[in-house]
């Protein structure tokens, strides 16, 4: 296999709460629209055949290892491909968004999800090979998927939503229904994410978008419980497994429970705060608030020399936004605060 790392790389030691020099740094969304290469691929293709085609798929992951030099790469796919493999028929609109036409809304709907999926998604496991050949050990691949609840909540929406309305409704009114979907997401998910540490990433996080919408006894649920089962079903190895949510700076101590090595945390709270509230050994990623991308450079750089000085003497600490880059942010501010983290020194 493809994916044995150059020794010592601050993003895994950082994830398993061993001090490294400076912070690691990468950003959720770095393979994306504020890149005009993005665009220059992005305006010849469909999204869709962006994710299936592993050329492709590993030509937009490389662009911001090769275009901005973080620490860690991030694959180019989607947390939908699970739910399209299950059978939702799902397409993604120019300022629209995801959309599924056949949105799950009843016992029927439930029952159509396939479960017996995973082999759907080589795709998938071909462009993670193509990746590590061409990161060739430099640095780390980041595979992910999305969290059941995330998951869920588009399936019955249909599509993104503002309020989660016909989710909760489905959480209220037909719980029974709504964990037997999110069972099989679950089970989906813990093989996908299997399938993708067989084929070489070297570290998978999980992305639970909008937990940040439920209350507390419905996170624990309805989201925390579905991850805690994709967590224990994970052939970690050495792999990091990363837990995110927005949302986080409230559910962190419980998603602490489900046994990740990382969780990531949204920006509404003091880093170091929370970090001390967690497992020792636990390690944070996070948390600058992604608008400050959009100010001036001596005020992302003072945001973040901040957040550094508050994260001394901490062990476990991988710099990142609290959520991911929205794609109107200019690329020379994002590279701008990622040249800051690399040539920080404590
Ligand atoms: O982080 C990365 O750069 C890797 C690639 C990645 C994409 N989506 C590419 C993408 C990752 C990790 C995701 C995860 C994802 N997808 C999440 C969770 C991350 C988060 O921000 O919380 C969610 C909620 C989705 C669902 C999704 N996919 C939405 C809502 C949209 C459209 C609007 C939007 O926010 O981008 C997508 C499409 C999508 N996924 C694009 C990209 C680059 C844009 C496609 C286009 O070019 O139009």
């Amino acid at each position: 296999m493809s994916n044995t790392l150059n020794n010592n790389h601050l993003f895994i030691n950082a994830a398993f709460s061993k001090s490294t020099e400076r912070p690691p740094v990468w950003m959720m969304r770095q393979a994306g629209r504020f890149m005009k290469e993005y665009w220059d691929i992005k305006n010849k293709y469909s999204f869709l055949t962006m994710c299936k085609t592993p050329e492709l798929a590993a030509d937009v992951t490389m662009l911001p290892v090769d275009l901005l030099g973080v620490d860690a790469a991030i694959l180019f796919s989607d947390i939908l491909v699970t739910a399209e493999a299950m059978g939702g028929q799902l397409s993604f609109e120019q300022g629209v968004g995801p959309r599924f036409a056949n949105p799950v809304r009843d016992k029927a709907g439930a029952d159509a999800l396939q479960t017996d999926v995973v082999h759907k998604l080589s795709y998938v496991a071909d462009a993670i090979k193509v990746v590590q050949s061409r990161l060739n050990g430099s640095i780390p691949l980041i595979g992910f998927a999305g969290a059941p609840f995330t998951v869920l909540s588009y399936l019955v929406e249909g599509g993104s939503s503002k309020d989660f309305k016909r989710t909760k409704l489905l959480l209220n009114n037909e719980p029974e229904l709504a964990h037997f979907i999110l069972g099989k997401i679950a089970e989906v998910t813990a093989g996908y994410l299997n399938l993708q540490i067989a084929a070489g990433v070297n570290a998978v996080q999980l992305f639970d978008s909008w937990a940040q919408a439920l209350s507390w006894d419905d996170y624990a649920e309805f989201s925390h419980r579905y991850n805690t089962r994709i967590i224990a079903r994970l052939d970690r190895k050495d792999i990091p497994v990363i837990s995110f949510c927005k949302g986080s700076s409230v559910f962190a101590p419980l998603m602490a429970t489900a046994g990740p090595d990382v969780i990531s945390i949204d920006w509404n709270v003091d880093l170091r705060d929370m970090k001390e509230r967690l497992p020792a050994g636990m390690a944070v990623q996070g948390n600058l608030d992604p608008f400050v991308l959009y100010a001036d450079k001596a005020v992302i750089k003072k945001k973040i020399y901040a957040l550094f000085e508050r994260m001394r003497d901490q062990k476990g600490f991988i710099f990142n936004l609290g959520h991911g880059i929205m794609p109107d942010i200019p690329f020379d501010h994002v590279k701008y605060a990622i040249d800051v983290v690399k040539e920080f020194h404590y």
